[in-house]
């Protein structure tokens, strides 16, 4: 075999093996969700499923503390969104936000632990404002987070960055090459499933307010009202959201579209997801992005832009964050909006560090908190080591039989590796109709 030939073979043998290497391994699984022959299905792995069904566990709740007693704002100095809680409350609060965002450091995190009243430390003041948000979007949209809600830990995690955050990719325009503008296109981006399309669908859609639909609403109009004005590129960029969207649900496109026609909205998650596009948009144009300036410059992105939401954030692969699971009910100093959110600070007040300087702050009140705070650190130790993040609670029917799955997988304690997925062949097959609910069941086995 001559040298040039051995290379191309061996080219050729690396290319197949690196194609091979970007499939899934089998046996992959299919549940029917529409009619027959129309391809209307959710293709599932289940071994995805399962690695997925360990990270969307709730964790423990704290018992909930008393309502009675002096209130945070006349026991501690400087207290802004929460004050109207019971210092017992406020402290269970502590203690849950130290669990969700900031598990390995404490409240050192957030806190000059010499002084608590002390706003100097950037996370504060984040934090602070991420109290305000975690209400907003629990009292605001409940058309997207319904009774379900979030807390700090939907997105956190445990983190103190949540895992999945996006930022404005590097800009790549090259006017010198004939490509010119490539719109971030061919280079298998993450943000879009590893496609080649656009990288980032989320600046002009998550954060402006693109048009995102591109269907005609006639076949070929070219002209007159009904004419379809949209252009590939925007097509693309649309593309590129969907598929953001259906990786970040771990679903397939037939969860919100009937293919046959891409702009019907018959299937109701496309309506929760509209409403989630317009939340997520909120939730970066008026809380993260005007916290740029208090962030340091290490937590900026190539553009110089804060990190932001998008579905990502709190789906984490999951149809519902957590699969489902009620986040917000047991924290309802989570679930409306306190009186002074306008007034709040973003930037790190000068006044507060001088007054710590000088000692100022009634002794009284010192004293109180510093044991206060003793006593929390250790309950707070006690609570996270003896509880380990328990199996979610609270589950609600899935919509529909695919999804399922993954809330059977979280019961059985997927982790542990023995799942098996079947599908009822004689309930299919005596479905003649398409309209037997039975049809589009999967049985789920524990082995
Ligand atoms: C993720 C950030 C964060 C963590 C972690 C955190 N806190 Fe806080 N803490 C805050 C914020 C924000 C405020 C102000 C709340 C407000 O303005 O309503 C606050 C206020 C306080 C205050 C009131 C101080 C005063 O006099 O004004 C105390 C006391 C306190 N925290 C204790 C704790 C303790 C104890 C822990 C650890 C168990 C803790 N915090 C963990 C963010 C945090
Ligand atoms: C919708 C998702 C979401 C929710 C809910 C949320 N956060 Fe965040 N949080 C973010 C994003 C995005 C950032 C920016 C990441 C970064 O720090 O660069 C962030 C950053 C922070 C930071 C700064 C961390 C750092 O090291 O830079 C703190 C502290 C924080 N959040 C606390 C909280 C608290 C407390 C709650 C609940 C009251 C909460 N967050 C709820 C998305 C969320
Ligand atoms: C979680 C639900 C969801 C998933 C999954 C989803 N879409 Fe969408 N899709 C929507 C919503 C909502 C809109 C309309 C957005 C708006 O108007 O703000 C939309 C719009 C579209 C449009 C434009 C339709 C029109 O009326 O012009 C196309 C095309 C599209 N999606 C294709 C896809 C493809 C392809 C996939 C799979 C890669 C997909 N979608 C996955 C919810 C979804
Ligand atoms: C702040 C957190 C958060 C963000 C960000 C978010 N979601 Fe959700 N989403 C939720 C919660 C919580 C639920 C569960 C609501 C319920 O219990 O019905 C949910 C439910 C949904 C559902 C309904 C699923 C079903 O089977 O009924 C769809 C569809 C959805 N989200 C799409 C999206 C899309 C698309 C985005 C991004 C544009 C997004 N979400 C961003 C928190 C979020």
């Amino acid at each position: 075999m001559s040298a040039p030939r051995r290379l191309f073979q061996a080219l050729l043998a690396i290319c197949t093996v690196g194609l091979l290497a970007g499939c899934e391994r089998p046996p992959i699984d299919t549940v029917q969700t529409g009619y027959r022959g129309t391809a209307m299905e959710q293709i599932y792995n289940p071994r995805t499923l399962a690695a997925q069904a360990s990270l969307n566990a709730a964790p423990a709740v704290i018992p909930a503390a008393s309502d009675e007693g002096p209130k945070a704002r006349e026991v501690y100095q400087n207290v802004q969104v929460l004050g109207d809680l019971s210092v017992g409350a406020f402290t269970r609060h502590m203690l849950s936000i130290t669990q969700w965002v900031s598990p390995q450091e404490g409240c050192a995190y957030c806190h000059n632990v010499a002084n608590f009243a002390d706003d100097s430390k950037y996370t504060k003041i984040v934090a602070r404002k991420m109290i305000v948000m975690t209400q907003t979007v629990n009292a605001n949209w409940k058309t997207h987070v319904a009774e379900s809600g979030v807390t700090c830990y939907t997105c956190h995690r445990g983190n103190p960055v949540p895992a999945e955050v996006w930022y404005k990719p590097a800009d790549r325009k090259n006017p010198q090459s004939l490509m010119g503008d490539m719109a971030g296109q061919n280079i298998a981006a993450k943000s879009v499933a590893y496609s080649s399309l656009p990288n980032d669908p989320f600046s002009p859609y998550l954060l402006d307010a693109l048009p995102i639909r591109v269907n005609g609403l006639e076949a070929m109009a070219q002209s007159g009202a009904q004419a379809n004005r949209a252009s590939t590129k925007q097509t693309e960029h649309t593309w590129g959201l969907m598929m953001h969207m259906s990786k970040s649900m771990g679903v397939n496109c037939t969860y919100c579209h009937n293919t046959r026609n891409m702009q019907s909205w018959e299937q109701l998650p496309r309506t929760s997801a509209w409403h989630g596009i317009r939340m997520t948009r909120e939730l970066n144009n008026e809380h993260l992005v005007p916290l740029t300036s208090t962030f340091p410059a290490q937590r900026l992105g190539p553009m110089g832009d804060v990190a932001k939401v998008n579905c990502a954030t709190c789906h984490q692969g999951a149809y519902k964050p957590l699969y489902g699971a009620a986040m917000a009910k047991d924290h309802p100093e989570l679930l409306t909006l306190g009186p002074k959110v306008a007034s709040l600070g973003t930037s790190l007040p000068e006044t507060t560090r001088s007054a710590l300087q000088s000692g100022a702050g009634s002794s009284d009140k010192a004293g109180e908190q510093a044991s206060g705070v003793d006593q929390l650190t250790a309950t707070m130790t006690a609570t996270m080591t003896a509880t380990p993040p328990a199996i979610l609670a609270n589950r609600e029917l899935a919509r529909n039989q695919a999804v399922k799955v993954g809330d059977t997988l979280l019961a059985a304690d997927a982790s542990q590796g023995k799942v098996m997925l079947e599908k009822p062949l004689p309930a299919i097959a005596a479905n003649l109709a398409g309209g037997d609910p039975a049809a589009r069941q999967a049985e789920v086995k524990v082995k």
